[in-house]
Order: C-alpha cells, then structure tokens, then sequence
C-alpha cells in the first residue's frame, strides 16, 4: 500500500530555538529535554518497522524546523518541497530540498511567488491528494501542486481546513488503505464521503494526528478512550509522548516525511 509502506522517513532533531517555535494559543514553554526523550521515542518506533531513518540536524535559525512534514510532499514517483505558508518557516523548505536530492530521481517545486501549502495540509490516500485550504495553504498553493501530482497520475481534491485549525491533518490521519482517523467537525464537512471513518472519541481531539507507518500507528499518549477505539479496530498502536510538540501546534505527522524514493 503505497500511502502507508515505506522505506525511509527523515526526521529532524529539535532545535534549542524550539522555544520560541509558532504556537496559536501559548499554553507555556516546551521542556526541551523532555521534547528531544519524546522525539528519540518517535525515531525508534518509526526504525522498529525496518525503515531507514534519516536523522538531520537542529537547525537553531528555524524554531520550527523539526516539524519537516511541512517542507515537503514525498510520493513514491517523486518529491514536492513545499512554500510554508509561515513567512519564518519559508526557508525550511530549500533547507530539505537537497536531502531529498539525495534520495529521489525527480524533484519539483512549488516556485510561484503568491503561491503558499504546506505539507501538514496534505493527506495522500490510496486514491488520490487531499488538500486543505488553511491560513498556510491557498488556492495558488493547490493549483500548482495540482498540476505536478497530475504528471505522477495522481488525482488532487481540494478540501478545506476548519476555520481555527493549523492545518487539515491537525483534525485527520490515515490509518489504512481505506480507513480516516478525524474528528467529528471535519468529518461533518462531508470531504471523506466513500472512506471508513472513525470519529476521535469526544474531548479527545488532538489525538486525531496520529500517522500509519508500516504495520504501525503512532499515537500520541494521553487519549485513552480514542487509542482503545482504534485497538478494537485492529490497529497495532504506539504511544509516544506529544505533550511539549502540542505546546507549538504539533503532532505525529509534522514530525517525519514518510516515503520510498524512486
Ligand atoms: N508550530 C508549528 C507551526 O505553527 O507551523
């Protein structure tokens, strides 16, 4: 399954600058020791499925820039670095783009210059591109990007964020070839019609940013009514500690790109 089998992820350690990262609403200063223990767990349940993991460096200039989802789209035909949409997140992406480089034959970019997506906006499914129009992604974002996942054979759907929410997959995860992890709101909003949806339990809505990594779901700790609906369902979940990533906005998925390289 290509939306969920991979061989590589690429992570990058938090930064000390970490402290001062975006946050919406600040809810306090994350402890970053306690961040770098949280984000080592991440690493090691990510190579626990035989993946290649590459571990970048901190990047003290990008408070931000652990969070590298937002950098880049990883398909298996090829790579996309994104245009964050954060004007102090702007150059986390040509920091990735030579890492993906490395390992990929083919390379695009998002170049216009209006043009703004973020990778946190983006759910790949077995099927086609989700996209969600957010305060970091518009509409020039998703036409371009449309445009070079259309040379690959995929199809991309626009979709919208909730009003509120930093990023589309704040409130969605993939946990199969079929199957959305998403909260109740998003869900309403009718973009998964035709995919099984489980609904994050009640009061447990952060727990929606979860990510489908080989035979594994990595689940953010401290939602135990959601984590025993998705073991019910039959998923194999580990828990890793998200609490001081929440503190900036983050999550499971803002944490690694996942992907085979062609
Ligand atoms: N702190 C993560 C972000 O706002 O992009």
């Amino acid at each position: 399954m290509r939306s969920y089998s991979f061989t590589h992820a690429i992570t990058r350690c938090p930064p000390a600058s970490a402290i001062h990262g975006l946050r919406a609403v600040d809810t306090g200063s994350p402890d970053l020791d306690l961040m770098r223990a949280h984000h080592a767990d991440y690493i090691a349940a990510l190579k626990s499925t035989g993946a290649t993991v590459v571990e970048l460096p901190a990047l003290e200039a990008f408070p931000d820039s652990l969070f590298v989802e937002d950098t880049a789209l990883c398909l298996p035909q090829g790579a996309v670095v994104m245009r964050p949409g954060a004007p102090s997140r702007l150059g986390e992406a040509a920091e990735m783009a030579p890492q993906l480089q490395a390992l990929y034959r083919e390379v695009r970019q998002i170049e216009g210059a209006g043009n703004f997506i973020e990778g946190g906006d983006i759910l790949t499914t077995e099927t086609e591109v989700l996209v969600g129009r957010s305060a970091r992604t518009n509409a020039g974002g998703v036409a371009e990007l449309a445009g070079i996942v259309a040379d690959w054979g995929y199809k991309l759907r626009e979709v919208f964020t909730p009003p509120g929410v930093l990023h589309f997959k704040t409130d969605c995860s993939l946990l199969d070839g079929d199957t959305i992890l998403s909260t109740e709101r998003l869900d309403a909003s009718g973009c998964f019609t035709g995919y099984r949806v489980i609904h994050t339990a009640p009061g447990e809505e952060a727990s929606a940013n979860a990510i489908r990594f080989n035979d594994l779901v990595l689940f953010p700790a401290g939602f135990p009514r959601t984590r025993d609906k998705l073991v019910a369902a039959g998923y194999t979940l580990r828990e890793i500690g998200n609490s001081e990533c929440a503190k900036l906005d983050g999550g499971m998925s803002c944490l690694s790109l996942r992907f085979s390289p062609s």
